[in-house]
């Protein structure tokens, strides 16, 4: 099958959190299993590097005919797609721009106007979050007077149903998108545009990260008040668990470790703990249960609970890393108490390299999610033998399994409800295992021989895609 894989963020190319992840990596999964999968990005200031010129190809908006260049750089073999288009993407981040509405609804029709150009006719465009929701919805003018196009059939992935795209209704006029999308049953949600929307009701299927989260965004407590909308898509919405990448996440080849490590030797992963230990100036205490976070720092991620909890986790004699950036009230707290704290250490920023020395370093690592559509770090930890401590939530709940409620199975800890109180309890379970020592090191060779990969995720991806292809080719 012909794939075009659609994303605002690829490792290693452009990352800001899962998605990168994910996009950087499912792609090269599909090629191994012998498809023919190109991933589109836009071409962001960071990327630089060898890249070559493809073409200029028109992009025709409602407003506007604009031109974009279209470049091509490489991921493990994968081909990229850069949409090259200076004034909306030569700039150093990725996201948080006051034109972003712009710059992803310009990304969203470039995909579809490129193919030309790269001459590419995929049998699947397979887009991701709000970034690209729009390409089904301009898929459909672009089908009325086109068979290449009608030929296309689309997949949208929900990675966080928290960032839907709302814009305003000149956004629409500008980009040009099918008058008859405007309304309640479109892309119009409460007066304003909504990429998101318009991805769930024009996507030949929409799907989600997780087979939890699937079923709770149907729920008002989780479906950011399109739970209506999903509920209806009934049987065309499913959830797959993300997989994480072998390359890039192996204890026993990972070259930012101090010292690599394998399920067989264990022992070594003790010297990246005293490694941590000291970069992080906590007391060089192998014995000092020490739990690492890597996160973006918000209300996703548990911050409310957190910082309640997190003077009497320390009182318990734990250590406490914080990789993480996000919002001001949650990161003055966490740094204001590691000023007075000796136990606790944040660092505020984005650090790929730090990231890796604190799931190999940390005793735990913990995940205390209000909600997650799949959660990367829970699945990275337990390759690396760092146990997790997760809220019961998301993909959370898919891929921790409680070792105090299945002793023989467990991998992790898992609390249910979000208090404070909670959290506190699952880590005083799961420090009390750890010093009691009887067991610990099967818990930790289960969690690192949990099946992480893209090898049964990819495949149901490929089931799905051809699922769409043959309702696309029975209707055309
Ligand atoms: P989300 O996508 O919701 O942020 P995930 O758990 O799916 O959460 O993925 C987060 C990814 O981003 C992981 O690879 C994690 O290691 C990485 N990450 C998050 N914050 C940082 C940071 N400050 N420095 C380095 N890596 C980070
Ligand atoms: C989102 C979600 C996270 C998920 C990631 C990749 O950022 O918050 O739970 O793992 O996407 O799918």
């Amino acid at each position: 099958m012909k794939i075009l894989f659609a994303s605002a963020e690829a490792y290693p190319l452009a990352k800001v959190g899962g998605l990168g992840d994910v996009a950087g990596s499912l792609p090269k999964a599909l090629k191994a299993l012998g498809h023919d999968v190109r991933i589109v990005l836009p071409r962001y200031g960071m990327i630089k590097d060898s890249l070559e010129d493809l073409a200029r190809f028109p992009v025709d908006l409602g407003a506007a005919g604009e031109e974009a260049g279209l470049r091509m750089a490489r991921i493990g073999g994968v081909p990229v797609y850069l949409v090259d288009k200076p004034d909306l993407y030569d700039r150093p981040k990725v996201y948080e721009y006051d034109d972003d509405g712009k710059r992803f609804g310009f990304f969203c029709k470039a995909i579809l106007d490129m193919l030309p150009a790269a001459d590419f006719w995929p049998d699947i465009i397979h887009v991701n979050d709000w970034h690209s929701a729009l390409v089904p919805a301009f898929l459909r003018s672009k089908s009325a007077g086109d068979a290449r196009f009608r030929r296309i059939g689309t997949v949208l992935t929900i990675h966080n149903l928290l960032h839907q795209g709302l814009f305003s209704r000149e956004l629409f006029e500008w980009l040009g998108l099918p008058g008859d999308l405007w309304g309640p049953g479109g892309a119009e949600f409460y007066g304003q545009l909504n990429f998101m929307k318009a991805g769930i009701v024009s996507a030949d299927f929409v799907n989600t990260v997780s087979p939890t989260y699937a079923r709770e965004i149907q729920t008002a407590e989780f479906g950011e008040r399109l739970d209506g909308l999903l509920r209806s898509r009934g049987s065309k919405l499913s959830g797959i668990l993300n997989g994480i990448d072998y390359d890039v996440w192996n204890p026993a080849k990972d070259s930012f470790l101090t010292q690599k490590y394998s399920r067989s030797t264990l022992e070594r992963k003790r010297s990246n703990k005293t490694a941590l230990q000291k970069e992080a100036s906590l007391r060089e205490d192998a014995k000092a249960p020490l739990i690492g976070y890597v996160s973006r720092v918000t209300a996703q991620k548990g911050f409310d609970i957190l910082i309640e909890a997190l003077p009497k986790i320390l009182d318990q004699g734990v250590q406490f890393v914080l990789l993480g950036t996000g919002e001001k009230k949650y990161e003055e707290p966490v740094s204001e108490l590691a000023r007075i704290r000796s136990d606790l250490m944040v660092w505020l920023k984005y650090d790929e390299a730090l990231a890796h020395r604190i799931y190999a370093g940390s005793d735990f690592f913990l995940m205390p999610s209000k909600f997650e559509p799949c959660g990367l770090g829970q699945m990275i930890s337990l390759r690396y033998g760092t146990i997790p401590i997760v809220r019961s939530t998301g993909g959370l709940a898919d891929t921790v399994v409680d070792v105090t409620g299945d002793p023989s199975k467990g991998n992790g800890f898992a609390f249910r409800e979000y208090t404070p109180d909670a959290l506190l309890e699952a880590v005083l379970r799961a420090v009390g295992c750890y010093h009691v020592g009887r067991g610990w090191k099967s818990i930790v060779q289960r969690a690192m021989s949990t099946d992480l990969s893209w090898n049964a995720s990819a495949r149901q991806y490929v089931a799905l895609y051809e699922k769409v292809r043959a309702r696309v080719s029975a209707a055309t």
